[in-house]
């Protein structure tokens, strides 16, 4: 069977996107990670690709100086010209328009480090969201993974793992534990079922 080919979208440490290479490299994935694509060219998770031989583009609107649909355009025609079939957003920190998630509807899935529908849409990311996790006092939190449309973490739900919140914990402790116990797990879980259709 021929596997899917996934572009993997990201902005930083790519922690995610390793996760993602492991099992692709252990399992006999259902999967094959074809291109990383970055809108940082700083970003940590470009190293983790050549490391593991993966082609590598950075799209940066920044950078570009360009509009948010020129920059969308830009990424469509690396994804056209790769033939990705699967979209995934790990640790990617832009924001997609309607234009371009509708283009992708049930193609593109974003992992986001909270129990959805707590602390999550506009302005809940990375380390942020676990900064209002622990202002908030809950004892628990996790992950999910879930389908990408208009709405900023408003897609259907795929996957969720569930994450203690400890005592003396810091937005950094707390981050990593729902790496560990609960991203690192779910998001290549979830990719590997979906490609598996
Ligand atoms: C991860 O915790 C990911 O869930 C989160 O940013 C971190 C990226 O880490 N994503 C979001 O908050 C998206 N809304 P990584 O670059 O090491 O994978």
């Amino acid at each position: 069977m021929s596997k899917t080919r996934v572009a993997v979208l990201v902005s930083g440490g790519g922690t995610n996107l390793q996760a993602l290479i492991d099992y692709e490299k252990s399992n006999n994935a259902n999967y094959e990670i074809v291109i990383v694509i970055s809108n940082n060219k700083q970003a940590y998770a470009l190293q983790r690709a050549k490391q593991n031989e993966i082609e590598t583009a950075v799209i940066s609107r920044k950078d570009l100086q360009i509009s948010q649909k020129e920059w969308e355009e830009k990424i469509i025609n690396k994804l056209e010209e790769k033939n990705i079939e699967l979209i995934v957003l790990a640790g990617f920190m832009s924001i997609l328009s309607e234009k371009f998630t509708s283009k992708y509807p049930n193609k593109i899935v974003n992992v986001h480090p909270s129990l959805i529908p707590a602390f999550c849409g506009k302005g809940y990311y990375g380390l942020k969201v676990h900064e209002e996790v622990l202002k908030a006092g809950v004892k628990v939190t996790g992950a999910t993974v879930h389908f990408v449309n208009e709405i900023p973490d408003g897609g259907k739900i795929i996957a969720q793992k569930a994450v203690e919140v400890k005592e003396n914990d810091t937005p950094e402790t707390l981050q990593k534990r729902v790496m560990e116990e609960a991203e690192w797990k779910i998001l290549p879980e979830a990719v590997n079922e979906i490609c598996k259709k």
